[in-house]
């Protein structure tokens, strides 16, 4: 055999190894136990004396090369592939955080309210925005020459000869209750109503009233102080005080707005023996109150045999009371907000603090 051959033949093979695999057949072919090296060095002990030194070295540095040739090729097989200079997704980089939504301020004390006259028993209906003038007014035992029928106190709409219009408030629901279902019933009816109204701080031509009703026989006043002081209580706190004023409302007799002592100076809160009857510092300088001490905070009575009438309800069997109430006005006294308009303008700054 060549050395030289092999050597040439050692070159071209050597090229053309791409894998493990085919690399340890090359070793083996060369180098193993039966392999051309071997069978060149056996050859030796048959060589002319003079020629086995030369022919020997000349094995070895075959051997060499072969063996130099198997290193290299070996790095280039096992090398890693090269890492493109911009991957495509980093895991070790923070996530992108979502920002999650929550509930309307609104929405909030709405799920409050009505949840705490769930638990007393009541259930919740809602009824139309768009209302008849019927259920909104006459129902309601209000008489045609009243200030609030007044197309500055109401929307009203023009569509065909039908007399619809934004209810105005949501005791209409009243109607449309006891008119399909029977007594007894206790209800609350959450929802939007409308009033042309000049915004400001305090007005807005669209709001949300919460009505209540409870009918059956021997429904009396003292159940109507009884259920909103439970209520006053479980969502201003267990010291809040309340105070029912004569007023009038046509669809309610006797009727009564309510007020609570005031939330932010506290002053008619308990009774202070030490003030002896004089306004405190703190609650002539209130401006929630503005020095009296009571905020109103609903409407209420026992319901007019009236609308008993209108419903076709026995008025001589039935008697019933109701209440109506502002939903800004509480959620503004709760969280302390001094102007209406924050609750529609839709800022996220406002809103994420609820
Ligand atoms: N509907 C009345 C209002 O909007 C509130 C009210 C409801 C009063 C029920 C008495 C009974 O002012």
């Amino acid at each position: 055999m060549d050395i030289e051959a092999i050597k040439t033949q050692i070159d071209s093979e050597i090229q053309n190894i791409n894998s493990p695999e085919e690399l340890e057949d090359f070793r083996v072919r060369f180098l193993g136990r039966k392999g051309i090296i071997a069978q060149l060095t056996s050859t030796i002990p048959s060589l002319p004396q003079e020629e086995r030194a030369a022919f020997g070295q000349g094995v070895n540095a075959l051997k060499n090369k072969i063996l130099s040739l198997i290193n290299e090729k070996q790095k280039l097989i096992t090398a890693r592939p090269i890492q493109p200079a911009v991957t495509l997704c980093d895991i070790s980089m923070p996530g992108i955080v979502q920002d999650l939504g929550h509930l309307h301020p609104i929405t909030k004390v709405i799920d409050e309210i009505c949840t705490i006259f769930n638990r007393m028993g009541f259930s919740v209906v809602e009824g139309p925005e768009i209302e008849t003038e019927y259920n909104n007014f006459t129902g309601l035992n209000i008489p045609l020459e009243h200030p609030s029928r007044d197309v500055f106190d109401t929307f009203y709409l023009k569509l065909g000869d039908r007399s619809l219009l934004l209810r105005s408030h949501t005791s209409p629901v009243q109607i449309r209750v006891m008119k399909s279902r029977k007594a007894p019933l206790a209800v609350v009816v959450p929802g939007r109503v409308y009033r042309p109204d000049a915004v400001d701080a305090s007005h807005s031509f669209m709001f949300h009233q919460i009505e209540g009703f409870m009918v059956d026989e021997n429904i009396r006043f003292s159940d109507l102080k009884g259920v909103l002081e439970a209520l006053v209580k479980a969502v201003f706190g267990k010291d809040i005080r309340m105070r029912f004023r004569p007023h009038f409302f046509p669809f309610t007799e006797p009727s009564a707005e309510v007020d609570i002592s005031c939330i932010i100076c506290k002053s008619n809160q308990k009774p202070d023996p030490s003030s002896m009857g004089a306004p405190s510092d703190q609650k002539r300088h209130c401006s929630v109150c503005g020095g009296k001490g009571w905020l109103e905070i609903l409407g209420s009575g026992m319901i007019h045999p009236n609308v008993f009438k209108h419903v076709g309800y026995d008025f001589k069997k039935y008697t019933g009371f109701a209440f109506g109430m502002g939903i800004e006005r509480i959620a503004m006294l709760k969280y302390g907000i001094d102007d209406i308009r924050l609750f529609f303008e839709n800022d996220l700054r406002f809103l994420g603090q609820f």
